[in-house]
């Protein structure tokens, strides 16, 4: 079981100020980022971390369910409070930014991020974020930034999704979970701040450092079409782009598959 006061230590001095006492941990919960929407509605804080060693019902993007094993992997939620006026496309791209930039530290292994926030390492998934929205009673917008990271799946579930990694399969038997969560926290909130006061422009430019299907024949999925094309990295407002027959198509939602794999 993680180790809550080892985690707040891990924090720099201001951080663990603001979510010190704000930190939850339970062995067993239906869904991390279910617990801090509900709690969304009637916290009176702006901020809040739920982290679970398993879960009964976690979900992944798209209703589709997150394998979710006890053991070590990391189910973990940030609750932020954003104003109603800020639009949340670069949020989204930068928390997977912030997450790969973490694992690529901590495990120097080549992350990269899969349009709008998957992670990938060697073509499978590693890492997946679902980001949602709640709205409280008095009107006040919360974001929602969850996070399952793969750190040892059980093989029979690494049978079960060919498409599926984890750190353990690359050779990482020991992995400080505790510093992980520090630094998640730590860089989310740090970078959400300032993606909601100057925008995410600065990050747009990172984003081809990251970006996994720059250049890559890809199938893109919408609600009623299919699609196939060459990645050309994001617009300024976090859309997908996509060169098809000599012209360019953007996408602000879809589901996205590398056409080689
Ligand atoms: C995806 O890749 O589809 C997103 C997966 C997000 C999974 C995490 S685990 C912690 C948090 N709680 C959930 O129920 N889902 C997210």
């Amino acid at each position: 079981m993680l180790k809550l006061d080892r985690i707040v230590k891990l924090l720099p001095a201001q951080i663990a100020e603001k979510y010190a006492e704000q930190i939850e941990l339970f062995a067993e919960l239906d869904s991390t980022n279910e617990y801090l929407l509900n709690s969304a509605k009637t916290t009176t804080v702006a901020t809040g971390v739920c982290i679970a060693e398993t879960q009964t019902a976690g979900r992944g993007r798209n209703n589709k369910k997150w394998q979710s094993p006890p053991g070590s992997n990391l189910y973990f939620s940030q609750l932020i409070q954003v104003p109603q006026k800020n639009t949340l496309n670069g949020v989204t791209l930068v928390s997977g930014i912030i997450l790969c930039q973490i694992l690529r530290e901590m495990t120097e292994l080549p992350c990269l991020v899969k349009w709008p926030n998957d992670l990938y390492i060697a073509n499978k998934k590693i890492a997946g974020i679902l980001t949602e929205v709640a709205v409280d009673p008095k009107g006040q917008r919360f974001l929602v930034i969850g996070i399952g990271v793969n750190i040892a799946l059980p093989q029979s579930i690494l049978a079960e999704l060919p498409s599926a990694t984890d750190l353990a399969s690359h050779g990482l038997i020991e992995f400080d979970r505790e510093l992980l969560v520090a630094k998640l926290i730590s860089n989310i909130d740090q970078s959400i701040s300032s993606v909601l006061q100057d925008g995410w422009l600065s990050y747009h430019q990172l984003w081809q450092q990251y970006d996994l299907l720059l250049d890559q024949s890809i199938f893109v999925k919408t609600a009623n079409q299919s699609y196939q094309g060459i990645a050309k990295g994001v617009t300024p407002e976090g859309y997908l782009q996509v060169e098809m027959n000599g012209e360019i198509k953007q996408f602000s939602a879809a589901e996205v598959s590398i056409s080689t794999l």
